[in-house]
């Protein structure tokens, strides 16, 4: 992994390079959000009346046990699924009245998701996975190659190009989708355990990955995450618990 200033230098000519401007980080604005799923016939309450705030740019961690709602509350944010009640309002969007094709067209355009698991396609090199990121957005062929190129040297992978994910470590493997998630430039960045299967030194590099792509990029990062150290750099530090957001 290159240091923090040479990773700096590269993601500065990725902006230079990109004709999109940067979307701005997204504020994020959540009130009495309340969510439950139907399981056995019986109803399953995991957010009950939430609120919480990011400003836009912010770096917010949140931590809580094992099936507190941390995914379920990262796939709201992210418009995966529509909020069953309250308000969830990213940028100037109210995902409450978006549906379908405008939930997608968000997801799209703003967010960027990063999983515990990469989510690589597995017959696709490193440079096709990120490539793939922009099949929809309307991208020339070579566009998209100069771009997905651009962005895997970004994460200091350019050598490991034309790998597939099975010759990738844990750590390259998220770098990747890490890779995949900025390809369209979002204003807001969703991590889900992003480095729950790696060593603590691959971890590392992974969370240091993200916050220099949150300095330079100015977008919303939220990052779930079991490790309390990681956990402690964020700016704002929320503790997911009877489905509530409390300060950690
Ligand atoms: N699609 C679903 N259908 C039914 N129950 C679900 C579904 N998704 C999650 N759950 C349940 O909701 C609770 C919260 O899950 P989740 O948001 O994944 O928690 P966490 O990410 O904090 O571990 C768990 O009890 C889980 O089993
Ligand atoms: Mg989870």
């Amino acid at each position: 992994m290159p240091n923090r200033a040479a990773c700096r230098l590269r993601l500065a000519s990725v902006s230079l390079s990109t004709p999109r401007p940067l979307e701005s980080g997204l504020a994020i604005e959540v009130r009495g959000l309340t969510h439950s799923y139907r399981s056995d016939g019986r109803e399953l309450r995991v957010l009950g009346d939430l609120d919480f705030n990011v400003e836009p740019g912010g770096y917010t961690s949140i931590t809580g046990a094992s099936g507190a709602g941390k995914t379920t509350l990262l796939t709201l944010l992210g418009g995966l699924e529509p909020p069953h009640a309250g308000c969830v309002q990213v940028g100037s969007y109210d995902l409450r009245l978006l549906s379908g094709d405008d939930l997608a067209a968000y997801r799209r355009s703003s967010v960027g998701f990063v999983f515990q698991h990469s989510g690589l396609l597995e017959t696709l090199t490193a440079l096709e996975n990120v490539e793939l990121a922009f099949t929809l957005s309307g991208t020339s062929q070579r566009r998209r190659r100069h771009k997905a190129k651009t962005l895997l040297s970004a994460v200091g992978l350019s050598e490991r190009a034309i790998h597939q994910p099975a010759q990738l470590s844990g750590g390259e493997r998220q770098r990747v989708a890490i890779a995949r998630a900025l390809a369209n430039r979002p204003g807001l960045v969703l991590a889900d355990e992003p480095t729950g299967n790696l060593d603590e030194a691959s971890a590392e590099r992974v969370v240091a990955l993200l916050e220099e792509l949150h300095a330079t990029s100015r977008c919303t990062l939220v990052l779930i995450t079991h490790n309390p150290s990681i956990a402690a750099r964020a700016d704002q530090r929320l503790l997911l618990t009877g489905g509530k957001l409390t300060p950690a």
